[in-house]
C-alpha cells in the first residue's frame, strides 16, 4: 500500500481508471450543450481533474474557454451551511453554455450555489461534471450531469483532493487508513 507523509493510503481509483473515465466523460460532454462553451473549475479541489478533463475535451473536438472560481462552504449542521465566493470568475456568462467542474459532489450545496449563480448571471445552460459522487451524503435535490465514479462513503484524498492541505499531489484517489509502521 502506498505510504505518504507516514500514512498508509489505500487506492480507490487508479490513474489508469481515472484517465479512461475522463475520455468517456468528454464524449458524453460533447453530446450535450457546448455552444460558446465556458468551463469553470471550482477550486481548489477540482484543479487536477479539470486539467485532465479539458485536455480530454480538446481530444473530443471541443475548444472551451476555461475559468476558475474559489468557493468555500462554512457553518455546521444540516441547514446552517452557507457557500461563499472567495475568488470569482472574470468572464461574462450571459447566453453561454457553462460546464461546472468539481472534484466531489456530496451534500450538493456547493454546486447548487454555483449553478444558481451562473443562471442568475444569464448563462443559457449550466451543466455539471464531477469526478466523484458521494450520493449517500446528498442534502439537496442537485444531481450532476456527468459523473466519473460513484464514491463510497469515505473521506478521500488525492488527484487534487486534500485533508488538511495534504495529499493533493497524489496521482490516484485513495483513503487514508492509518499510520505506516
Ligand atoms: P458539498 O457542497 O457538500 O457537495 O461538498 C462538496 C465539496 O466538499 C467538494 O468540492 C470537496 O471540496 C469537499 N469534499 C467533500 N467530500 C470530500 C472528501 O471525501 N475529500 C475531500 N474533499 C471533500
Ligand atoms: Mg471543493
Amino acid at each position: 500500500m502506498p505510504v505518504v507523509r507516514g500514512k498508509n493510503i489505500e487506492p480507490l481509483f487508479t490513474p489508469e481508471q481515472i484517465a479512461a473515465r475522463n475520455v468517456e466523460l468528454a464524449e458524453e460532454i460533447v453530446a450535450g450543450p457546448t455552444n460558446d462553451l465556458l468551463v469553470i473549475s471550482i477550486l481548489k479541489g477540482s484543479f487536477i481533474f479539470a486539467a485532465d478533463l479539458i485536455r480530454s475535451l480538446h481530444a473530443a473536438g471541443l475548444a472551451p474557454e476555461v475559468e476558475f472560481i474559489t468557493l468555500s462552504s462554512y457553518g455546521a449542521g444540516t441547514t446552517g451551511q452557507t457557500v461563499r465566493i472567495i475568488k470569482d470568475i472574470d468572464s461574462d456568462v450571459t447566453g453561454r453554455d457553462v460546464l461546472l467542474i468539481d472534484d466531489i459532489l456530496e451534500s450538493g450545496r456547493t454546486l447548487k450555489f454555483a449553478r444558481e449563480l451562473m443562471y442568475e448571471r444569464g448563462a443559457k445552460n449550466v451543466t455539471i461534471a464531477v469526478l466523484l459522487d458521494k450520493s449517500v451524503k446528498r442534502q439537496t435535490d442537485l444531481e450532476a450531469d456527468y459523473v466519473g465514479f460513484e464514491c463510497p462513503d469515505y473521506f478521500v484524498v488525492g488527484y487534487g483532493m486534500d485533508v488538511a492541505y495534504a495529499f493533493r499531489e497524489l496521482p490516484f484517489v485513495g483513503v487514508v487508513t492509518g499510520d505506516a509502521e
